[in-house]
């Protein structure tokens, strides 16, 4: 089973962060396969039912999120393709796959070699490994952000290779 990294930790941190999206009038899908279907559905019921509790949310959605990443086939070859126009630079491919007004799916490519800049993801969710190998330093900030362009970073644990169970 992929292991899979948990934001549950910055939850609290960037609840003043939360960023308000225009209404959707209509989900929007880029993926068309019933295992992707069914686990958006469990998804969105899994949200609904635990009530804004993220935490549990996360806990109750990361079996089935797992269980995804371990099936093939769902995932259309174009979304698992580098872009080289893309804006993250070094051929990293960003390609959503779902979008509603409680839930958004995409998938990251990073193609061999390439690093992706120091970022935070200013959200809660899951992340998870459907193909390859990535090797990831989580840092936590020192300073208050008062500095544009700068941040004091400091490495808040062992770096973390997340790795594709072999088939
Ligand atoms: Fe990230």
């Amino acid at each position: 089973m992929p292991r899979l990294k948990e934001e549950k930790s910055k939850i609290q941190n960037l609840m003043p962060h939360t960023t308000a999206l225009e209404p959707l009038e209509t989900d929007q899908w880029f993926v068309d396969s019933p295992e992707f279907s069914e686990f958006v559905a469990t998804a969105k019921e899994i949200i609904a039912t635990t009530n804004h509790n993220r935490i549990k949310t996360l806990d109750i959605l990361e079996p089935y999120f797992a269980a995804l990443l371990q099936k093939r086939d769902w995932l259309p070859e174009h979304f698992a393709q580098p872009n080289l126009e893309g804006g993250l630079g070094g051929g990293i491919g960003q390609w959503l796959l779902y979008r509603s007004q409680e839930l958004t799916i995409f998938s990251l490519v990073i193609p061999p070699n390439s690093i992706t800049p120091i970022h935070d993801h200013l959200s809660w969710g899951l992340v998870g490994l459907y193909q390859g190998k990535q090797e990831e330093t989580v840092y936590r900030r020192l300073d208050k952000g008062q500095l544009e362009g700068f941040g004091d970073l400091q490495e808040n644990k062992i770096p973390a290779i997340l790795e594709e169970k072999k088939r």
